[in-house]
């Protein structure tokens, strides 16, 4: 494999390199959720938090450095109610923790991906954008920034 330089181009000099933050995963029985991941397969539940602008509950389970974000809707109207009814519970996002929301978010603009609306308030206070998945490939990406 031909290796090139981990300097990518148009990116910051010096900007701490992103990382994953967490995985988004769209439940439709939190219970059985929270049974395989944290009694079976022993992940730590470090917190719940509510998101009325999106219609859901979020269940955060500690996962190394990241976390595995348990999605359950509390509106079947909102963004994860309709993923469920359309798709089925699964894999919904993948966070990528990033120094910089804006200026990540206008690289990747420049670079054809479309946004989905602008930065928000998501769960545990963090800013968040989502990108089209038709735009990255088939993955829902969302780039959040901790302040
Ligand atoms: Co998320």
């Amino acid at each position: 494999m031909n290796r090139r330089s981990a300097k990518s181009e148009g990116m910051p000099k010096g900007g701490s390199a992103p990382r994953l933050d967490h995985v988004g995963v769209a439940v439709a029985d939190v219970a059985a959720a929270l049974r395989l991941y944290r009694d079976l397969l022993g992940l730590e539940l470090v917190g719940t938090d509510e998101v009325p602008e999106q219609g859901i509950r979020t269940h955060h389970l500690k996962l190394g450095e990241a976390e595995l974000e348990l999605l359950e809707p509390t509106d079947p109207e909102g963004p994860i109610g309709k993923f469920l009814a359309k798709r089925g519970p699964g894999i919904h996002h993948v966070a990528f923790r990033v120094a910089d929301l804006d200026a990540t978010a206008k690289r990747l603009a420049a670079a054809g991906c479309t946004p989905l609306g602008e930065p928000s308030r998501g769960a545990q206070g963090k800013r968040i954008l989502f990108f089209h998945p038709a735009t990255t490939g088939g993955v829902l990406l969302e780039i959040c920034e901790v302040r």
